[in-house]
Order: structure tokens, then C-alpha cells, then sequence
């Protein structure tokens, strides 16, 4: 990958945006967008759509990426602690969240912190072996007391929580870690087709919207307003998908594997695509010789979300129903 499109790669990775907070990465969206799209519009929630014309008006293509990411709220500040209760904004798995930095977002700025829960030294063996829940877990900001972490820190009931975890490479350069990957990797891919079509300056048949949706890992939200919006006759989810080459996991169950290209998802729990765009898509792929492997998604299991976990590449969905993006954002049924 290019050096300026690693780093737009590790902005939107970095960039703020839990769901219904997504105000700092729609940011960097629009700013890319602009450079490359004919026309910009938002829905009322705050969506992005960028329009780039073809040769002609029709089909409407709509390639769309969710901005926002899993984080949680402030729920409470303990009087006598200072410490922050809080609640998930989509599904977390409760055992990978104990130690993780976080950054709180306040009016007065960020404010570092960490999930904690009681110190190893003062529980019993029994309670050693048991899995600690959300519930009883807490954010430690370092204040002493409600009133510091309130008037010194500026955190107030509300504020938006995301993980902390700065944009790196491994060893050998060819894998990246971070956060926020479900789905800003779809949010980049999207700009990226943006920026081909105008830089290559590549001639379609078509009209392409490249949308960045909100509120996605609570509820499909931003989908809805953007399919309404756009009326697209195609619609592509960007999405992530399970990469299965991972221990202790069964390729039945998540065939697709981590550098062997992107997924097209043949099925999900609520989703079947549409059989002759998702030949015309494969076709495609073999004709360019583009490497892709073939996924599926049964849902109900709990996929878990971690910040760090691998991912093999964005899924493709297509479908020609009156209610597309709708349907193919139901690509994540919600995994609690
Ligand atoms: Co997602």
C-alpha cells in the first residue's frame, strides 16, 4: 500500500467515533471525499454520501462502509472513588476489556483512562477462576473523588468512551494492528474506489455513491437513512469478515483466511445476495485475476469484537431489492 494511503489507513483507524459519536472520523471522510466526489450530501443523523457521475445516471451504484465503531458511555461516577461505571455501545465480549486504555471524550477534551476491576490480590481463589463481567468492572481516570473527575477531569454522565490503541504494523510490515478495522477498513475502501475512479480518471457505465453510514453497531441505523437516501438500484455492504485461521476453529465455520483476498459473502443469517450479481462479481474477479475467497456468515454465534482480532478483509454483499442497503447492512445480526 501506498505511504499516504497507510496513513489515511491509520487516521480513520485512530479517529474517535463509538456509535452516535462519529463527528471526528465523518470528519476525515468528508475531507477525502471531497477531494474526489462530484457532490457531498447527509442524512439528519450523520451519514455521509459522495457522488461521483458516470456516463450515465443509471444504474445507481451504492458502495457503503459504517464510520462508527464499539465503545461505550458513562453511566456513573463513584462519590467517594472517582471512579466511572459504563455501558457498552455495541457488543463487547466481556473478557477481552479488563486493562484496555480507553480514552473518554468530554467537552474539555480527552481523558485517559483504564478498565479496572478489583486488584487479583484481594479476591478468593474461587473468584479467581470466574469470569469478571462488565458490570462489575470500572474505568480508572486517575481522579480522586466525583467532584475532581468532574471539575478537574470535565467528565459528566453521557460522555462517549472508545478504546485507546495507537495504529502499528508487525514485523514483517504486512499486517496491521489497531482499533475500529469493523469498519473502517470498509469506510477506506470505499474512498479508495473514490479516488481511483477520479485520479485514474476511469470511464463507468454507472453512477457510484460511496457512503459513510453511522450507528451501525447499535442497530443498523445509518443503513436505512443512506439506502432511502440514495434509492440505489446495487448496493455493496464493505465489510469485515472472521478470518478463520485462527486456533481451535473449524474452516466450516469461518472459511476465509487472513491475506488470501477479499470475502464475498455468500450468506447470512439475513441475507442471501442477489445470484447473478454475485456470479457477475466472481466473474469479474477471475476475468482481472483478483484473488477473493468465497465466505458465509451463519450468525448466532458470538463473535467477538476485540480491538486486535484478525480480519481477513472487507466482505462484499450485493442485492436488487426495493430495500438494499438495508438488507445487506443486516450483515451483522446483533452478537451479544
Ligand atoms: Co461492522
Amino acid at each position: 500500500m501506498e505511504e499516504e494511503q497507510m496513513k489515511l489507513l491509520k487516521e480513520l483507524s485512530e479517529s474517535f467515533g463509538p456509535s452516535g459519536f462519529e463527528r471526528e472520523t465523518a470528519g476525515v471522510v468528508k475531507r477525502e471525499a471531497q477531494r474526489y466526489a462530484d457532490e457531498l450530501t447527509f442524512d439528519k443523523l450523520g451519514s455521509i454520501v459522495a457522488k461521483k457521475r458516470g456516463d450515465s445516471d443509471s444504474p445507481r451504484i451504492l458502495l457503503a462502509g459504517h464510520m462508527d465503531e464499539i465503545g461505550f458511555v458513562v453511566t456513573g461516577i463513584d462519590e467517594q472513588t472517582g471512579f466511572l461505571t459504563f455501558s457498552p455501545l455495541g457488543g463487547w465480549f466481556d473478557q477481552v476489556l479488563l486493562g484496555h486504555r480507553v480514552t473518554v471524550r468530554t467537552s474539555s477534551g480527552p481523558v485517559p483512562g483504564v478498565i479496572a476491576s478489583k486488584p487479583i490480590h484481594l479476591i478468593s481463589p474461587e473468584e479467581k477462576d470466574k469470569v469478571v463481567k462488565k458490570d462489575s468492572m470500572f474505568i480508572d481516570v486517575g481522579a480522586s473523588n466525583r467532584v475532581t473527575a468532574e471539575k478537574e477531569f470535565g467528565v459528566r454522565i453521557g460522555d462517549p468512551i472508545a478504546p485507546w490503541s495507537p495504529f502499528a504494523t508487525t514485523r514483517n510490515g504486512k499486517v496491521i494492528i489497531g482499533k475500529a478495522f469493523d469498519d473502517r477498513v470498509g469506510t477506506f475502501v470505499g474512498l479508495e474506489v473514490l479516488r481511483r475512479l477520479k485520479t485514474e480518471e476511469i470511464q463507468h457505465p454507472n453512477t457510484v455513491y460511496v457512503a459513510g453510514t453511522v450507528q451501525e453497531e447499535v442497530g443498523l441505523r445509518g443503513a436505512s437513512t443512506v439506502g432511502n437516501l440514495v434509492e440505489p438500484d446495487i448496493a455493496v455492504a464493505l465489510e469485515v469478515d472472521i478470518a478463520g485461521d485462527v486456533p481451535g476453529i473449524k474452516s466450516s465455520q469461518a472459511p476465509s483466511k487472513m491475506g488470501r483476498g477479499p470475502s464475498i459473502c455468500t450468506y447470512d443469517a439475513m441475507m442471501i445476495p442477489n445470484q447473478p450479481f454475485k456470479a457477475f462479481v466472481i466473474e469479474t474477479a477471475e476475468r482481472e485475476k483478483i484473488p477473493y475467497q468465497l465466505s458465509v456468515d451463519p450468525g448466532g454465534g458470538d463473535r467477538c469484537r476485540e480491538v486486535s482480532h484478525r480480519e481477513s478483509g472487507s466482505s462484499l454483499h450485493s442485492d436488487r431489492s426495493s430495500n438494499q442497503a438495508h438488507s445487506l447492512a443486516r450483515r451483522h445480526p446483533r452478537r451479544r
